[in-house]
């Protein structure tokens, strides 16, 4: 039985890739401050954690695998770049946080997950001194950027992977597979109004595809359609500021209203055909429109299913949490197939290391 313990556990992508799996684990404990979060966690895996924060966590428990995703907020292209230097008091300095816990408890296994931006140059002492501790503390490191779009699920979701192994042994990440799922996909039948846009905004949208060189606020070097039916990636800010939370139309894909710098007003397909958008060159923006044009945000359960997490899990948190949390659990989990991939690679079936 693998003892695990889930620091910054959100809502468990770890323990929902070791029981797809159907490895026999026994979660020794949970440490996650948010009220929210912990709700639906208990929900989904039946258990009875209270929130915790890290900083004052130090129980002398016995543990086979540490996972972490630690906040990565200060890391990412998308926020300040405050950094996670030690000490700094910053939520991604909380990775140091780990490192103490790790000394202690010596556990056989270490997993984290970070954004990419922390191998860019600004961040990157930070990633070395995580690896040259752990390496001090007896393990070997291995590291990779794993899209998970290269693991079965049609998110565009590049983030980096380091497993660390008490002793010598080897490990290979799991090698790309063929994407199979389109966006398409993972869209609900039938979706509540709520979701949709107003006829107003969707109009002036309209307006601005037909009249306009310009559409949700001049992003044009972004206004182009992507054919292969991947969403962008979810963050933890969907749902807190209206427009974050990817939009779509069943024809003609996403409308990703992102305000910040990247990716906003891109316009997606969503089925990887549109023919006669390839010459469009420009000049695409007439044959998006019709009049029933219905342009509508991603519900939450389609941003869960877009972590790979199933419907059953979705339903059960969404008993607990508004659609506010539910979409932000989303945007701060892990893919669950990526995870699934690299336990496979780590754990034979009673959870022992290959
Ligand atoms: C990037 S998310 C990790 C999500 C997780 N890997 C999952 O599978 O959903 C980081 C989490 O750390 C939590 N967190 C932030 N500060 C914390 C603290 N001081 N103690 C414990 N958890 C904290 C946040 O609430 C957030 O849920």
């Amino acid at each position: 039985m693998l003892k695990v313990l889930e620091l910054f556990g959100g809502i468990g992508a770890c323990s929902n890739a070791l029981k797809r799996l159907n490895i026999p684990f026994e979660i020794v404990d949970y440490v996650e401050i948010d009220k929210y979060t912990v709700k639906s966690f208990n929900a989904i895996y039946g258990t009875n954690f209270e929130p915790q924060d890290i900083t004052t966590w130090d129980k002398d428990i016995e543990v086979d695998l540490i996972m972490h995703g630690s906040p990565c907020q200060d890391f990412s292209l998308a926020g300040k770049q405050a950094g996670g230097d030690e000490g700094s008091g910053t939520r991604s300095s909380l990775m140091y946080e780990t490192l103490r816990i790790v000394e202690k408890l010596r556990p056989k296994y270490v997993v984290w997950e970070n954004v990419k931006n922390v191998l860019s140059e600004k961040h990157r002492h930070n990633f070395d001194n995580y690896l040259a501790k752990m390496e001090c503390l007896g393990y070997t490191n291995y590291y990779q950027v794993l899209n998970a779009k290269d693991y079965g699920i049609p998110q565009n979701r590049e983030r980096v992977f380091t497993v660390s192994i008490l002793g010598n042994e080897s490990f290979e990440f799991p090698p790309k597979q063929e994407l199979k799922l389109k966006l398409k996909d993972m869209l609900e039948d039938e979706v509540d109004e709520k979701y949709y846009l107003s006829d107003e905004i969707t109009n002036r949208i309209k307006y601005k595809f037909n009249n306009e060189n310009d559409i949700l606020g001049g992003m044009q070097e972004h206004q182009s359609i992507k054919k292969d039916g991947i969403c962008t990636t979810l963050t933890s800010s969907m749902g807190t500021g209206g427009g974050y939370v990817p939009m779509v139309s069943r024809k003609y894909g996403i409308f990703d209203t992102e305000k910040s710098t990247h990716q906003a007003g891109s316009v997606y397909d969503d089925n990887g055909l549109s023919p006669t958008l390839d010459t469009m060159q420009g000049g695409w923006r007439q044959p998006c429109i019709e009049n029933n044009l219905k342009i509508r945000k991603l519900t939450p359960k389609e941003c869960w299913r877009l972590m790979g997490f199933d419907d059953e899990d979705f339903e059960k948190a969404e008993q607990v949490n508004s659609d506010t949390q539910l979409y932000k659990q989303a945007g701060n989990s892990i893919v669950v197939n990526v995870l699934v991939e690299i336990f496979k690679n780590l754990f034979d079936k009673e959870g022992e290391i290959k």
